[in-house]
């Protein structure tokens, strides 16, 4: 191991691409980066060292990670210094190859060597170029410290990987199997972000309901739910991904008892055909997913379901298709990430012929598109006159004396307030349902 690396007056530019999972990655080699005496610059011009962190999930985020590096190769031409790596997704799966692929490349980092960043930085310091560090360690995942600044919100890893291998998803092969924290180190983390001033946390992972599932005596997920709203003031736990594979009964019913448990769930379904689903190997059918939906919403009558779908997986037909559009009517969604299917190497659906004409995957995403904005207007406007609680983050994007917020049910309500409000619990009438976001007026 080198001695510890300290630089004055470095800057860093990272761009994240892709899931959230990404943005904490993000966050945490800021941290580690801070730690060692950088400062992050927005400006890739001036930085001196600049880190694209990249998604492999869909083509589109990938294709997008690989035009922004190839803007970088003219800064690095006027200024050979500069230091070009590459995180995340894109880099697991590249590996040493992106070092070919993009001669002026400096490195190239994968998501479960995170921590190893500073030592890679202190090497280029030391005249190193062309660094792999890929892979992922045995056991449990490595700790990272924290930001060092407040957050209002912020994101706490409890499991990594997946090991239900959807035979479109990429995430196996670049994020490894799962592996979970132990819930010690979890609660210690909560209750250091607390300290500082966190009201809210989202639990991450690729599969948190899977938490610690081959791993007794290890907490199941809903009793590490109960363990971290006893946490005192913390007001708010939310927590993605989920697997409707891996959604029991006792996680539903935690929705009817953990107090500061969030009435949110984002359940992806992907499509509504039972014969599409089997060959996504999803592990449920659409009868399965209903019922889970009916569940929750006995447990928890205004709970907000979001997923994700996707649209000409190979051999979708329109049939198929209508039944998507059918559960999306029979289940309506409070919001849906659609996405066009996108052949990814590695993946078993990869040897299928990918099918369904361009033409067609955007006509029926499209259609379901405007299908899911119909309904979410709806929902939003159906809450005119209510009354709800909402998590004061900030000054609204739009109006200097606007403030806004979230609700539990995690949507947007922007309303006339001041910034002293801000990590404030407030009530909000809400006066209008837009499209993406409320507005309303304090209250009470
Ligand atoms: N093509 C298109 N969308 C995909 N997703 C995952 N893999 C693919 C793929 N090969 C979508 C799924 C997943 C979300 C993160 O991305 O809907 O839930
Ligand atoms: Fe993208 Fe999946 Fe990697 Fe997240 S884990 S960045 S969604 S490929």
């Amino acid at each position: 191991m080198r001695g510890k690396l300290i630089v004055m007056e470095k800057r860093v530019y990272i761009k994240t691409f892709g899931c959230q999972m990404n943005e904490h990655d993000s966050e945490r080699m800021l941290a580690l980066l801070r730690g060692c005496g950088y400062q992050e610059t927005g400006q890739p011009e001036e930085a001196d060292v600049i880190l694209v962190n990249t998604c492999t999930v869909r083509e589109k985020p990938e294709q997008k990670a690989y035009s922004l590096i190839g803007r970088f190769q003219q800064l690095k031409e006027n200024n050979p210094a500069v230091i070009v790596g590459i995180a995340g997704c894109v880099a697991e799966q590249g590996g040493e190859h992106l070092l070919t692929r993009i001669p002026f490349l400096d490195f190239v980092l994968g998501p479960g060597k995170i921590h190893r960043l500073p030592e890679i930085l202190q090497a280029m310091e030391e005249g190193q170029r062309g660094l792999c560090v890929i892979g992922f360690e045995n056991g449990t995942p490595v700790k990272l410290p924290l930001p060092q600044s407040r957050q209002l919100s912020a994101y706490v890893t409890i499991m990594q990987g997946c090991d239900n291998f959807c035979s479109y998803c990429i995430v196996p092969s670049v994020r490894g199997r799962e592996r979970s924290r132990p819930s010690n180190d979890i609660l210690a983390e909560i209750a250091a972000l607390i300290h500082k001033g966190t009201k809210e946390v989202t639990l991450l992972g690729q599969n948190v309901n899977a938490y610690a599932k081959n791993n007794p005596p290890e907490l199941t997920f809903p009793q590490l739910l109960a363990k971290i709203n006893a946490i005192p003031g913390l007001e708010r736990i939310r927590f993605t991904t989920s697997h409707p594979r891996d959604l029991t009964e006792e996680t539903i019913g935690a929705f009817g008892t953990v107090e500061h448990l969030c009435e949110h769930l984002h359940l992806p379904f992907q499509a509504g055909s039972d014969a599409v689903l089997a060959r996504m190997n999803r592990g449920h059918t659409r009868e399965e997913y209903l019922v889970q939906v009916k569940r929750l919403r006995e447990v928890t009558p205004q709970i907000s379901i979001t997923a994700d779908v996707m649209v000409g997986f190979p051999g979708e037909q329109e049939a198929d298709f209508d039944q998507t559009l059918e559960l999306m009517q029979a289940v309506e969604f409070d919001g849906l990430f659609s996405f066009k299917y996108s052949s990814r190497q590695g993946t078993r659906a990869a040897a299928w012929p990918d099918d369904c004409p361009p033409v067609v995957k955007q006509r029926r995403l499209e259609r379901l598109q405007e299908l899911q904005r119909g309904i979410t207007l709806r929902k939003n406007k159906a809450l005119e006159g209510t009354i709800t609680e909402v998590l004061v983050e900030g000054r609204s994007r739009n109006s200097p004396d606007h403030m806004t917020g979230r609700t539990r049910c995690n949507r947007i309500v922007n309303f006339p307030g001041s910034p002293e409000l801000i990590g404030a619990l407030v009530n909000v009438k809400i006066t209008e349902g837009l499209q993406n976001s409320l507005r309303g007026v304090r209250c009470g």
